[in-house]
């Protein structure tokens, strides 16, 4: 343990070749990392993240055919493709339904002006994303439970689907706790619950702060304490994880530091944020594998793309743009693609080794259709005005109703896959 090497990156030979090629003539763009707050307040800072040279490039090239990318058995692939114009939108609530919304997240409350951004639907390439049916996902959800296992994003898209369900049924709050890193929703109707636990590392962490004076201690081999108890006996588990393992953090392995990411301490390896954050998947996979008593469905949200244009701001990025990017606008961003990558490498794993013991992994890959949507995020509408205070700008979390409603319609496509292949893996 302790060596990069322990968790290389296998390189599909097929991409060799396309990628001597690429590689070279692409523009390496800003490489942003960030700050954020867990909850109320994202700070967001840019800093350059240290690219380990020995990373292999990231599988997916924007660039390149996109019919590599990973397909689910002959399924539509519906990660790729692009938006089109719905004018009716918002499709399934506005900022005045019933439902929770962060604060942080409800643009319009804060008087983002313009209301584009609410107007448009993912098409995937090959097939069509039919609309969210709040009644269809909630028949198939009866007496089942799901939980939202991660970051604030996690948050975020559950929010949002409390909301796109709102139309039909409401929830009882079952959180017989102020800790906002548990929540629990309970859909009497139905007898359906929603839960969210909140660990923005899947491992033991210590000194989890946004603002760390000193790096985070992950414990990249042990679990976090609390979720898995939390989700055994949960049906739907959808892990999200991402933009933490951005902070200076100091892995440990076997009771030892083995290395730490963006720390800048001499002595120790710098062994990149990849690689806390891949290890960190394969604890988390291997706990639910192992955990006797679970029989759910895993899903893997992937990495939601973050939008600072470092351009537009001395030193610090916003998202002022109302429309998405259409594929010719689009830049490559090795921070994003090398985390997709290192997911798609673990959900493979984990997916055959869960197949092994009954499990099902299922993959919500949203990477590709949330890159194109820079004008998706609450920008500086997460807050009120503060006149002349400095400004922080969060591009990173993303508005409700918004683009990120599109996960939930990818969910429920998934689960209505799942109902018509009965016992299939
Ligand atoms: C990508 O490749 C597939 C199969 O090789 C081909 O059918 C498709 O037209 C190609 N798409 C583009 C955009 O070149
Ligand atoms: C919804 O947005 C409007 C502006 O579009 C705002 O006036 C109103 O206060 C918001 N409502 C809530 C509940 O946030
Ligand atoms: C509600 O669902 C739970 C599983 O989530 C199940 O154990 C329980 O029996 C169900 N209750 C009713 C009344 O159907
Ligand atoms: C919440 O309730 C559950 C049982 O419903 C219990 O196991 C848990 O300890 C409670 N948590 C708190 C913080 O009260």
């Amino acid at each position: 343990m302790g060596t990069t090497t322990q968790h290389s990156i296998p390189w599909p030979k097929i991409l060799k070749p396309i990628l001597i090629i690429l590689i070279p003539t692409l523009v390496l763009v800003t490489f942003i990392s960030l700050d954020y707050n867990l909850d109320n307040l994202p700070f967001l800072k840019l800093r350059d993240i240290n690219v380990d040279e020995s990373l292999t490039p990231p599988l997916r090239c924007r660039a390149v055919n996109d019919s590599i990318s990973l397909r689910l058995g002959d399924k539509c692939d519906m990660s790729i493709g692009k938006w089109v114009p719905y004018p009716k939108g918002p499709a399934y609530y506005t900022n005045n339904s019933r439902c929770v919304i962060q604060d942080a997240q409800n643009c319009m409350k804060y008087g983002r002006p313009d209301t584009e951004f609410m107007k448009w639907r993912w098409k995937p390439e090959d097939c069509e994303l039919p609309l969210f049916d709040a009644a269809r996902f909630l028949e198939i959800v009866r007496g089942k439970s799901m939980a939202f296992v991660g970051d604030s994003l996690a948050r975020n898209q559950m929010q949002s689907l409390g909301c796109m369900l709102s139309s039909v049924a409401s929830f009882v709050e079952q959180s017989n706790t102020t800790d906002i890193k548990f929540r629990r929703w309970f859909y009497p109707d139905y007898n359906f619950t929603l839960q969210l636990s909140r660990t923005p590392f899947l491992v033991k962490a210590r000194g989890v702060s946004p603002y760390p004076a000193k790096p985070i201690d992950l414990y990249l081999d042990e679990v976090h304490e609390v979720w898995p108890t939390q989700v055994e006996a949960f049906d739907y588990v959808i892990i999200s994880i991402g933009h933490w393992f951005a902070k200076p953090v100091m892995y440990h392995e076997k009771g030892k530091v083995v290395g730490c990411s963006s720390c800048k301490e001499k002595n120790i390896k710098d062994l990149t944020m990849y690689y806390g954050y891949r290890v960190a998947l394969e604890t988390a996979f291997r706990t639910l594998i192992n955990l006797r008593p679970f029989k759910g469905i895993v899903f893997l949200r992937t990495i939601s793309p973050t939008h600072f244009a470092a351009e537009e701001m001395k030193g610090r990025g916003n998202c002022i743009r109302t429309r998405p990017f259409e594929k010719r606008e689009m830049k490559y961003d090795w921070y994003i693609s090398t985390f997709h990558m290192m997911q798609m490498d673990e959900f493979r794993v984990a997916k055959r080794k869960g197949r092994e013991r009954g499990l099902k992994f299922r993959l919500l890959d949203v990477t590709e259709a949330m890159s194109m949507r820079p004008d998706g995020h609450p920008n500086h509408y997460w807050h009120p005005p503060v006149g002349n205070k400095r400004q922080f700008y969060d591009c990173l979390h993303w508005c409700l109703p918004g683009p990120i409603d599109t996960w939930n319609e990818l969910l429920l496509q998934q689960l209505k896959t799942e109902e018509n292949e009965g016992e299939t893996y």
